[in-house]
């Protein structure tokens, strides 16, 4: 029985496939180990996103490549977006990798591991052929508006997902599911739809099995998981597998956005996914959904949201830019005033929405006054957060060969310092808007009292160099059931937080603010992670609202 490492970079999308990977191999006997020095395989999932996060991975490629140079015997992959993005090159740059596979062949890297470990233990040593150490998407999935015979493999490795502890976040109870895989937007920045393919949309029976699997394994919360979930579209009867279930297919382009939702059965939107969901596995408490995109958000989706208690009023939309000339470049599809009006709609239509997002400052030719409407669009808007990234050229994109990255970086780092100080003004204006009020709240964490800060090895488990945020800023429950550290750096002037010498649980309103309540003990706070309660919000700050104190007893 073989033990594996297994190491992941980057967005909610990795976490899952790394929860398959996981499944998949276990299933399989190989056995996970929480130290690399352990391991017989080193797996890192990575991320292609920015520079910064596939350097991270170059780092923990090159120390396990000194181990195997110093004599041990590894089996070193690296799977996920940076395999696919840089293709057979890494190979050649880092011979030590032996075996590579991208995110859309997951299903084949058992055969990839196996070959290797064969290899490594052959007495006469063998050499594995490039189509025996890779299994990369190249093109392929791009060449015809059909499905490959690989995208329905991979729909087959969600359905062989096991629905255990691993799978709803131990004691967390919070479990994620795709919809779509891929990503048709084509914005220039940006490497997701080479790494992921196409814009893959699973059959809605699929998903509301799933979700109901994972109810009954325990799960209290579900995020549904896309990038650009609002333009889930499922048209029936298209096609079927060989055993007769549905079978997943290629995404509509933007055009079939363009007319009012279809009245025929023969389509399910995702305003109807998300109604099927609520109905039909009410167990689930908490449904939420990442990443919509500004364009094609229709009001069904927010009525929806309105209307069903157990969908969450929460919105992760990246804006990206607040400038008409940026948004252009990028290629977003949507003006500032377009976005704005959606989140007027938005804020209308659905009592107590809050909104989230993405920023890229320092995109190729913004100037100050392209950033100043960025920081307007910040102050304007009541963003309950922001991620904001620096813009770094991607090899593949159309920006990097369209635009030179010509905004200096230190000038990216001031606006992104600048842009930081105002986003944390309006979570602050946000955030205390909600002073006072009964909220139910989702816990799923603890904080120990003067967390440490020097835990760097715990801090590298699930570092993400600023992807999905949702996952990033708060401590986890490892499947083991211990803590992780808080990646969150409390500011010193939160609420009662400067040297808190209490235990703390922490967890979620519907809209995703983040709230805290102190503990007497650490089985006070400990006995509320994965439960639904209400709570009293009692202050707040910019980065999280102060619940009322609770003891063993409440
Ligand atoms: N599908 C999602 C985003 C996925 S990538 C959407 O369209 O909103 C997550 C975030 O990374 C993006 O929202 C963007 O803000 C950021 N990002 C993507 N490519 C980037 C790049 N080349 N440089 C800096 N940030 C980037
Ligand atoms: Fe990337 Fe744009 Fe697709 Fe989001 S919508 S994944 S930013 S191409
Ligand atoms: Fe891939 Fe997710 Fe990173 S889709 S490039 S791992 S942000």
């Amino acid at each position: 029985m073989h033990s594996v490492f297994l190491e992941t970079f980057g967005c909610q999308m990795n976490e899952l496939d790394s929860e398959l990977v996981r499944g998949q191999l276990s299933t399989l006997g190989y056995r996970f180990v929480n130290d690399p020095a352990e391991a017989r395989v080193v797996l890192f999932n990575t991320c292609s996103v920015r520079e910064q996060a596939e350097q991270k991975a170059y780092s923990r490629i090159g120390i396990v490549g000194k181990r195997k140079a110093a004599g041990e015997t590894i089996v070193l992959g690296v799977i996920g977006c940076m395999a696919e993005r840089d293709g057979v090159d890494l190979l050649r740059r880092h011979p030590q990798v032996d075996l590579m596979c991208g995110p859309a062949e997951l299903d084949r890297l058992p055969q990839l591991i196996d070959n290797a470990l064969r290899t490594q233990s052959a007495e006469d040593a063998m050499v594995l052929s490039r189509e025996e150490r890779t299994a990369l998407a190249g093109n392929r999935s791009r060449r015809s508006s059909t499905l490959a015979a690989a995208e329905d493999n991979l729909e087959t490795l969600d359905l062989s997902r096991a629905f255990d502890e691993e799978s709803i976040g131990g004691l967390r109870r919070s479990a994620q599911v795709r919809i779509t895989r891929g990503c048709n937007k084509f914005c220039t920045y940006c490497v997701v739809p080479a790494t992921r393919g196409a814009e893959i949309h699973r059959p809605p029976d699929h998903i509301v099995e799933e979700c109901r699997r994972l109810a009954e394994a325990g799960a209290l919360e579900v995020t549904l998981l896309g990038q650009t979930v609002n333009h889930y579209r499922y048209e029936h009867g298209l096609a079927v597998t060989v055993d007769g279930r549905q079978a997943a297919q290629v995404g509509p382009g933007l055009t079939a956005f363009r007319s009012a939702p279809p009245a025929s059965s023969r389509v399910t939107t995702f305003a109807q996914l998300l109604r099927r969901i609520h109905d039909e596995v009410p167990q689930i408490l908490r449904l939420r959904f990442v990443t919509s995109y500004p364009r094609d958000f229709g009001d069904d989706v927010l009525a929806v949201m309105r209307d069903c208690p157990r969908v969450c009023k929460y919105l992760h939309i990246p804006a990206q830019s607040g400038s008409d000339r940026i948004l252009k470049l990028m290629n977003r599809g949507y003006s500032r005033g377009e976005y704005v009006d959606f989140v007027q709609r938005a804020l209308a239509l659905v009592p107590d929405v809050c909104i989230a997002g993405d920023i890229i400052v320092g995109f190729p030719t913004e100037t100050d006054d392209d950033f100043e409407q960025t920081c307007s669009l910040v102050r304007e808007l009541p963003f309950k957060n922001n991620f904001i990234f620096k813009y770094s050229p991607r090899p593949g994109t159309v920006a990097i060969d369209r635009f030179a990255d010509d905004v200096p970086d230190a000038v990216k780092r001031l606006r992104n310092n600048t842009l930081l100080a105002i986003q944390s003004e309006t979570s602050r204006r946000v955030h205390a808007a909600w002073i006072g009020r009964t909220v139910d709240v989702f816990f799923s964490d603890v904080r120990a009292p003067r967390i440490s800060h020097n835990q760097s090895k715990d801090e590298t488990t699930h570092t993400s160099a600023g992807t999905h945020a949702s996952l990033m800023e708060l401590p986890q429950f490892s499947a083991a059931g211990s803590v992780r550290v808080d990646p969150v750096r409390t500011e010193p002037n939160q609420p009662d937080d400067s040297g808190s010498t209490c235990w703390q649980a922490v967890g979620r309103t519907s809209g995703d603010l983040i709230c805290s309540a102190f503990a007497s003990d650490e089985s006070a706070a400990k006995k509320l992670v994965g439960t639904l309660k209400k709570m009293q919000i009692i202050s707040s700050g910019p980065l999280l609202l102060r619940l009322s104190a609770v003891s063993e007893e409440s």
